[in-house]
């Protein structure tokens, strides 16, 4: 299982996710391979550092370079609530959830964030960071995406809510876009693969 220098693994099992990734590393000539394993995480309030985690573990497991993320949306009026706690809050009080505390709440701004971190058998995990400001809609629409997509309007996106848009659309203005160019642009100019994985 060792992947050409123009590809990478990607740790998740969110098909959501994968698209979205596919889409935006194949711009830059990066071919995706799903590596659809559980992601280790580590207790932690720092998006950066619960995905170095996760990739350190499954390169050193299988011995290639690969790339594993951890999200949050961060909510103003909540101290940031649920942040990295997001997927908790998902499966626990969800979308309905969320915007029952935010009933009668006019200040709705809000952040999704997105870490990549990107690591090779033999080398330290590289993050890196985007992020997108927007607004809490008052209630769910669309039925595109996954996770909080149905209440999150992202900033400069006409009003609509993520599930509202293609994967294409969403692209263009997404936490996690913004984090995998960043990484596509180190690893088209920068990465060299070893010569031999350890
Ligand atoms: P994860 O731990 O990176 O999978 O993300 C934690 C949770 O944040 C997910 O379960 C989703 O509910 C939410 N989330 C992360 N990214 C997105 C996104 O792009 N759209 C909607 N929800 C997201």
């Amino acid at each position: 299982m060792r992947p050409r220098a123009s590809e990478v693994f990607f740790l998740t099992r969110n098909v959501n996710k994968f698209e979205e990734a596919s889409a935006i590393l194949g711009g830059f000539g990066i071919n995706v391979l799903m590596m659809p394993e559980e992601r280790l995480e580590i207790q932690s309030d720092d998006l950066c550092e619960i995905s170095k985690f996760s990739s350190l573990r499954a390169s050193r497991a299988h011995g290639v370079p690969l790339i594993a993320e951890d999200a949050g949306l961060f909510v103003d009026s909540l101290g940031g609530f649920p942040g990295p706690y997001s997927s908790y809050a998902f499966r626990t009080i969800g979308v309905r959830g969320l915007l029952k505390l935010l009933d009668g709440v006019s200040e709705r701004g809000a952040e999704f964030r997105s870490a990549v971190s990107f690591c090779a058998p033999g080398a330290d995990p590289l993050c890196f960071l985007g992020s997108v400001r927007g607004e809490i809609s008052k209630e769910a629409r669309g039925s595109n995406g996954f996770g909080f997509d149905p209440i999150f309007v992202p900033e400069g996106g006409g009003g609509r809510t993520f599930a509202e848009m293609t994967t294409e659309e969403k692209n263009k203005y997404s936490h996690r876009a913004k984090a995998l160019e960043k990484f596509a642009r180190w690893f088209k100019e920068e990465w060299a693969p070893p010569s031999k994985c350890r």
